[in-house]
């Protein structure tokens, strides 16, 4: 069958079929392995791995979302190597995407799922309501069956943007549909996180390539996050750190010390309490981040990140030291207390892992 035939196509051959030579295909997974704290030597194990890997049936769902997450992971510049990796899976389901639609459309999610029952990878966007019936439905079937049903045979489930991995905007106060994310669930399954409102498309990407190239999925947090991407702060990794250091702040957006690319703690700068890779990989190409811009971080990718207060209070005194981002005080008795739910999941997503029912290390 067509699709089929797609999909048994390697990832090598798909991405020669596009005009990506071997050169910038060995660089583009270095700086993947690098990113993902292998070692550069993994980035040709990896090179060559991935080339003779099998493009995988992907079934993406979306739930409670507002596409934001699926226009961040297609939204392509020039056809970079990370954008073809995301272009390389077999996307067998996407009701965003697909040319499908209704009964036909839904005939293509069962035919993908029989056929590659246990081997295929299930991304998701948006949160999952509980409250009710009717919520949220898709072709007359409620958001959680589908989502059971669908996880029940695949290989990995992905959660990316903050809505599927902690509940994000929907689950805002006062949540009134129920919202949960899909680690809630999805319990019988490692599920990892690439929270971010949107997330940021490198990181799926090397996500991605890592289970391509190994099997496996990266090393997670107690989130469930890759660690690589998600190991510092925002604060850890911001040029604007020096001034931050030196006590120089903007005090207002249209000020000298703005003007001068002073720090914007005082204009609300969640960056010290916000766990991402906007500082280092950046988006849109590498081009810019939040900060950059000149506007604070907002903490898009951390847990109920809306209800937190206003986005230009400064994060209160006390809740991280000024050197290393560590939390205490009233957010971090929160923290903890969602922590210790976390690490409950992270210690099932390792016993799954030696189980052999997925692959996290
Ligand atoms: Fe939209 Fe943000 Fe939710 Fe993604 S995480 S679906 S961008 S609200
Ligand atoms: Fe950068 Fe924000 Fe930290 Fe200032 S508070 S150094 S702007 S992350
Ligand atoms: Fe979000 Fe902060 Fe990055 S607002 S996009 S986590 S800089």
């Amino acid at each position: 069958m067509k699709r089929n035939t797609a999909a048994a196509r390697t990832v090598g051959s798909f991405l020669v079929d596009r005009g990506v030579s071997r050169r910038s295909f060995l660089k583009y997974c270095i700086a993947t392995a690098t990113s993902l704290g292998l070692s550069p030597m993994m980035g040709s194990v990896m090179a060559e791995n991935l080339a003779k890997a099998k493009r995988p049936s992907v079934i993406y769902l979306s739930f409670q979302e507002c596409t934001g997450c699926m226009e961040s992971l297609t939204r392509a510049f020039s056809p970079s190597v990370e954008n073809l990796i995301l272009n390389s899976i077999s996307l067998d389901y996407n009701h965003t995407l697909m040319a499908p639609s209704g009964h036909a459309a839904e005939a293509a999610r069962e035919e993908a799922m029989a056929e590659n029952y246990g081997s295929y990878l299930v991304i998701v966007d948006g949160a999952i309501p509980t409250g009710g019936p009717g919520f949220c439905t898709v072709a007359g079937h409620d958001a959680q069956d589908i989502m059971r049903e669908v996880a029940a045979g695949a290989a990995a489930v992905i959660s990316i943007g903050t809505c599927a991995s902690y509940g994000g905007i929907p689950k805002a106060n006062p949540n009134p549909t129920g919202a949960v994310p899909v680690s809630e669930i999805v319990t019988d399954k490692p599920v990892v996180n690439i929270p971010g409102c949107p997330p940021i498309p490198e990181v799926m990407a090397a996500t991605l390539a890592h289970f391509l190239s190994f099997g496996s999925l990266p090393e997670l947090d107690e989130f469930g996050r890759p660690m690589a991407f998600f190991g510092n702060t925002i604060h850890d990794r911001c040029y604007r750190r020096p001034f931050y250091d030196e006590g120089k702040f903007a005090k207002t957006f249209d000020d000298e010390g703005a003007r001068r690319g002073y720090c914007l703690y005082e204009l609300g700068c969640k960056g010290p309490t916000t766990y991402n890779a906007c500082a280092t990989v950046k988006w849109n190409n590498t081009t810019s981040f939040p900060i950059e811009s000149g506007h604070g971080c907002i903490g898009c990718s951390e847990p109920d990140f809306w209800d937190k207060g206003s986005f230009y209070a400064p994060v209160s005194a006390g809740l991280f030291s000024g050197k290393e981002g560590l939390i205490i005080g009233t957010v971090a008795g929160a923290a903890l207390g969602a922590g210790a739910a976390w690490n409950a999941r992270r210690k099932r997503n390792k016993r799954l892992a030696e189980q052999g029912e997925g692959g996290t290390s």
